[in-house]
């Protein structure tokens, strides 16, 4: 399929992730030759700039990440690229907009809300009133969309009112990242892994998403957000949806989407009263990162001295259904862990009856890891027979290495993802029903912390999270996987 010719509308565009993601994937799709040759990119903020101006910001911001890339191409790039002034409170600012983009009248017009949520509504009323939420039109909308359930519904009512639900795409990158497609391909395009991807045959799911970075420059929006806002209730719910959900019908969008949803409906509820021996969170202290010290998380800047955000969760959840009843899937994710590491683990039962003598671990021995940062991988676990004159067993993997087995170049998430945009493919971005289902999940386990009058447990930056992390899982004689 050819890519249509597209505007693209970036709001926050001299935000950080409009520099850090979205330029760098939209210049990497146009060095791969992906971006149609008349396709725009219009980057709007709220301060007067010029261009050229905004060019010459790039060039400090963006341009030193991009070393690989020949002159001649980010010179091209750039040309692709107009600064528009939009303040989201100047009706007027919405109206030259309006004409830059009518004028040329591409085949589609892409605007992405690269802002706070607090302006997505205003934003959305000003493209309407000027023409610019007709069929062509699609919206991309940045987490977090809201603060809870009811702030997410009012965002997403007042859009409705303006854009139909197919023309609204809410980004969530880890279902763009390549791990994520293959994880389906593996599960639907294999017959081997279905009859054991159910209660009988697995024991845990662990899905972890840990990163070595702190707050970094983020503490003024990291403080009222928090771990289970950022990353929980988006991301990590969303991969154990593509582990946990049945074989969808077809690839198209609502098939998938509908899966999704009957598994976050099943989520069983973690009630008040089980949140303490459900869930942990956590907040780092001074320690080390890259071998180097670093502050603690209330001495970062923009973080209150009393701050009792948690950079950490973990999370014992369990699905009610007839395949998952009674497996848990372990959930996890935090700043300033000891390495950057994003992973599902599916554990296997054991065998019933051991006949060789048994390696001296307490992991399960068959063990699926779907590895997707820092390296793409699938590694398969067993055991074997060790080499010589012994019946001793022994554990082995079988590896799926995608940088030495294909050749390829392949697209980050947000590079994915956005092309999804441009050709109209909803099936990776999350429907209405599935945001609020996933809100309605977390929020419980919100309120409930805020009401506590235990504060978070403290972790040392550069270590896996705190003890009762560990303690959580040994409960129930688990482990994490924590192979680096
Ligand atoms: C974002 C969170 O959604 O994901 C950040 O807001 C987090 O806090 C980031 O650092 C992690 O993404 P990735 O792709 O770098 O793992």
């Amino acid at each position: 399929m050819s890519m249509p010719d597209f505007d693209m509308v970036l709001f926050g565009g001299t935000g950080d992730l409009a520099r850090r993601k979205l330029l760098p994937a939209l210049f990497d799709a146009h060095c791969a030759g992906l971006l149609h040759p008349n396709a725009r990119i219009l980057a709007t903020g709220s301060h007067p700039l010029s261009t050229a101006d905004y060019a010459g910001s790039l060039e400090q911001s963006v341009r030193p990440g991009l070393e690989h890339a020949p002159p001649e191409a980010w010179a091209a790039f750039l040309a692709r690229i107009a600064y528009v002034q939009v303040d989201a409170r100047e009706p007027g600012h919405f109206d030259t907009l309006a004409r830059t983009v009518l004028q040329r009248a591409p085949e589609v017009v892409v605007c992405y809300l690269a802002t706070g949520p607090h302006i997505f509504v205003p934003i959305c009323e000003q493209l309407a009133r000027t023409g610019l939420n007709q069929r062509n039109v699609r919206i991309v909308l940045e987490k977090p969309l809201g603060h809870d359930l009811q702030s997410s519904d009012a965002i997403n009512s007042a859009v409705a009112q303006f854009f139909a639900e197919d023309q609204i795409y809410r980004i969530d990158h880890y279902l763009g990242k390549e791990s994520v497609q293959n994880l389906m391909a593996i599960r639907f395009g294999n017959a081997l892994f279905e009859p054991l991807w159910r209660r009988e045959w697995v024991q845990d799911v662990q899905i972890t998403i840990a990163e070595e970075l702190g707050v970094e420059t983020r503490g003024d929006f990291y403080d009222g957000t928090g771990a289970l806002r950022d990353m929980v209730q988006n991301h990590l719910l969303q991969l154990l949806c593509m582990v946990a959900m049945e074989p969808p019908t077809s690839l198209s969008e609502d098939s998938i989407r509908d899966e999704k949803i009957k598994i976050l409906k099943a989520l069983k509820p973690i009630l008040p009263q089980d949140v303490a021996e459900k869930t942990v969170r956590g907040q780092y202290r001074a320690g080390a990162a890259g071998g180097k010290p670093v502050p603690g998380y209330l001495e970062e800047k923009g973080i209150a001295a009393d701050s009792r955000t948690e950079t950490f969760v973990a999370i014992k959840a369990e699905i009610a259904n007839w395949r998952w009843a009674g497996v848990p899937f372990y959930l996890r994710t935090g700043k300033r862990m000891q390495s950057r590491v994003a992973e599902i683990v599916i554990h296997f039962r054991d065998v019933p009856h051991a006949i060789f003598p048994r390696p001296l671990t307490l992991s399960p021995q068959n063990r699926l890891v779907i590895r997707l940062q820092p390296e793409e991988s699938i590694r398969l676990y067993f055991l074997v027979k060790q080499p010589g004159d012994t019946v001793a067993l022994t554990p082995t993997s079988l590896d799926l290495d995608f940088a030495n087995s294909f050749k390829v170049r392949r697209a980050g998430a947000y590079e994915r993802l956005l092309l999804d945009v441009i050709r109209g493919r909803l099936g990776l971005f999350v429907r209405r029903d599935e945001q609020a289902q996933a809100w309605r999940w977390v929020e419980p386990i919100l309120d409930t912390w805020e009401e506590s009058t235990v504060p978070p447990k403290p972790y040392t930056a550069g270590t896996w999270g705190p003890a009762a992390s560990s303690a959580l899982m040994s409960r129930d004689g688990a482990l994490w996987h924590e192979e680096v």
